[in-house]
């Protein structure tokens, strides 16, 4: 063969070895994907994600005694979810009108009803919800307590039971968007729980950086430190939109 013969030879090996593996990546990608999906769907199918931890079904501490609960928005009362909504409204409304986004009551409403949605609920000795925390086993959840039961601990409660749910329907990361005007829940999220600024964030993406209102925060399950810092996959979580 001639030189020139044996280059072209070569090259079309280099070509069909670079497809192969851009095929390989492709499908690995894929079932990396369809993992997630199912873990997803798997999480979603279970009837009482609290079931394995029933010590987090209560919670009694600095005069609460309260009855915790988690199930998906279906079987909830529709006043119960009423009463969510309304809890988001009075405590959120006004931060969301000091943001980019306004207050777009509609559509909360539609995500908070959406048929992907779960619930952690508290609720006192008369069954009176008092708190609740809202997510999803693919994007986002909110946190809302009453103001009289603030500052007792709940709070880091109800995400200590997310991260726990999160770990045992093996999600990567409990994810949330908080706004930075909201100084408390910041402060609560990102010093008290120690929660990092998520890579999609806008500071970190850079998209409008420092303008942005709000920011992107996460905590990763111990799926999430073993998958390492990519942000593809399930996880679970989310607040204030
Ligand atoms: C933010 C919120 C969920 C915190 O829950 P909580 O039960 O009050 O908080 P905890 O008692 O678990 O607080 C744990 C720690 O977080 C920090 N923290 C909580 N609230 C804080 C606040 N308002 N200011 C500063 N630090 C705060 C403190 O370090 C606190 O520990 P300490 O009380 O021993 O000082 C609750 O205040 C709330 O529902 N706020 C209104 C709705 C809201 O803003 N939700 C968040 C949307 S992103």
């Amino acid at each position: 063969m001639s030189n020139r013969a044996q280059e072209l030879e070569k090259g079309r090996e280099r070509k069909s070895t670079r497809a192969k593996e851009k095929k390989q990546r492709r499908l690995e990608e894929r079932a990396a994907m369809d993992a997630v999906f199912a873990k997803v769907e798997a999480a979603n199918k279970l009837e009482d994600p609290l079931a394995a931890f029933p010590v987090f079904k209560k919670y009694d501490r600095n005069g609460l005694n309260l009855h915790i609960e988690c199930k998906r928005v279906s079987s909830l009362a529709s006043s119960t979810v009423e009463w969510a909504f309304e809890l988001t409204r009075a405590n959120m409304q006004n931060l969301y009108e000091q943001s980019e986004w306004g207050w777009k009551e509609r559509e909360k409403k539609e995500e908070m009803k959406d048929e992907r949605a779960w619930y952690l609920l508290a609720s006192d000795a008369d069954s009176v919800p008092i708190a609740f925390s809202h997510f999803r086993f693919d994007v986002d959840y909110d946190v809302q307590l009453e103001s009289r039961v603030r500052r007792k601990g709940l709070g880091k409660f109800l995400i200590q039971i997310l991260q726990l749910i999160a770990n045992s329907t093996q999600m990567r990361k409990v994810m949330l968007t908080v706004f930075k005007h909201n100084h408390g829940a910041y402060q609560f999220f990102r010093e008290a729980l120690q929660f990092e600024i998520d890579d999609t964030s806008p500071s970190m993406s850079g998209c409008c950086g420092d303008d942005c209102t709000y920011e992107i925060l996460n905590r990763r399950t111990k799926f999430g430190e073993a998958a390492g810092h990519g942000h593809s996959g399930g996880h679970c979580g989310g607040c204030c939109h």
